[in-house]
């Protein structure tokens, strides 16, 4: 990784504004439903109230629309945080207001204050100078761990690493490490595994991976793309008409890189998008009128299985299934199983194939699961991420 970290920067006692992405999901009651973005900064923190800085934290939660909405505070990410951390942590009314203000100004060493989430302000989006002018004033150091939104060239994320010396947090850099050294230097056969439903969210990935892996396995609704490119029925499975080139293109290039593609043999159809509609197997590519494809079936986990199994180096990224119903989740659980079984180097982003892995108790034979999800294909793609190259480089 050719940036800095704040390990290369003197954070002792100083205010260092975090840039953190918690934009974590809540359950119907209200609750953090998971942490994991949360405890993915937790070694950033430790290691900066070790150095007794004084910890500014900020991020964004929801698409509040630059309102303020009471829906999308920060507070209870704050008391789940210091429930974690085992350290109290001050939340502000504000972001760059004279609640944030005033709680800086009290700050002591090795103290935490959460700002006030940043999308709560329109100028946050907008990239605007001036906000992000405010929001370094409250700071002498910038780390940015928000690998989640370093897609996003936003005040918080870019903009304000103009007005102040700028480092990756550790959840940073390992997320660059993983989805860019250990991509770079993959160990063959290298496997890519994408699922989920449009094929137009992936065209960037399959491009840009195609001529480094051997074999890719297409899963959820986006096989349905290119199964109808090679003539199957689909019965009424969600497809992308306006993909079907796309998806022809991607097939043919993968032929003529001599990369072996590997779409669902078999799946688990249902009567209606609903978890309990009648549902049965058939072939992938001979659905029946009246049903639609809601998960791989058992052949396609065997299938996929054994590839992975092989494998030195792998991606996932995407659902095999629908996985917000339980009862489509067991292609996505087989994958995750296969994955968590081989020996390699294995790389998952997303947040259903995340969830699939953590609900599984797999995280711990996993190298890297990534906190991001747009972030992650974007790097993938080899795109340019504004949360990343706004931070200082190693040889500056
Ligand atoms: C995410 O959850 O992907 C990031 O936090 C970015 O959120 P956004 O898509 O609302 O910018």
């Amino acid at each position: 990784m050719n940036k800095r970290t704040f390990k290369d920067i003197d954070v002792a006692g100083k205010r260092v504004l975090v840039r953190v992405d918690y934009n974590v999901p809540f359950n119907e009651d209200g609750e953090i439903s998971d942490d994991t973005r949360i405890r993915g900064t937790i070694p950033t923190l430790n290691y900066l109230l070790k150095q007794k800085a004084k910890i500014i934290l900020c991020s964004h939660l929801g698409r509040p629309k630059g309102m303020q909405n009471p829906k999308f505070s920060l507070a209870p990410v704050a008391k789940r945080l210091s429930n974690i951390l085992g350290v109290p942590v001050k939340m502000a009314k504000d972001a760059v207001g004279e609640s944030a203000k005033t709680l800086v100004g009290e700050m002591q060493p090795g103290d935490i204050v959460m700002l006030e989430n940043v999308r709560f302000y329109a100028q946050e989006e907008e990239n605007d100078d001036d906000f992000a002018k405010e929001l370094a004033s409250l700071a002498d150091v910038f780390v940015n761990d928000a690998f989640g939104t370093a897609h996003r060239a936003h005040a918080s994320t870019a903009g304000v690493a103009k007005y102040l010396p700028s480092v990756a947090g550790f959840l940073m850099s390992s997320e660059i490490m993983a989805l860019g050294d250990y991509v770079e230097n993959a160990e063959k056969p290298f496997v890519l595994i994408l699922g989920g439903a449009k094929v137009t969210d992936k065209i960037g990935v399959i491009s840009a991976l195609l001529p480094k892996v051997n074999t890719v396995l297409i899963g959820g609704a986006m096989a349905n793309t290119f199964i109808a490119c090679n003539g199957g029925k689909l019965g009424y499975s969600r497809f992308e008409k306006d993909k079907l080139e796309v998806a022809k293109k991607i097939l043919d290039e993968a032929e003529r890189l001599n990369v072996k593609v590997l779409l669902p043999i078999d799946v688990v159809a249902s009567t209606e998008f609903a978890e309990n509609a009648p549902c049965k197997r058939m072939k992938a590519d001979d659905i029946r009128d009246g049903y639609q494809a809601m998960d791989i079936g058992p052949k396609t986990c065997r299938l996929f299985a054994k590839e992975i199994k092989h494998a030195k180096t792998i991606v996932w990224n995407g659902p095999m299934g629908v996985f917000e119903f339980k009862k489509f989740q067991k292609g996505t659980r087989a994958v995750a199983k296969a994955v968590a079984k081989a020996n390699c180097v294995s790389i998952v982003g997303g947040g259903d194939s995340a969830s699939a892995i953590n609900s599984m108790g797999y995280a711990g034979k996993i190298t890297h699961i990534s906190t991001g999800g747009g972030a992650s294909l974007k790097f993938l793609e080899g795109a340019n991420l504004p949360g990343i190259s706004m931070l200082l480089d190693k040889d500056k």
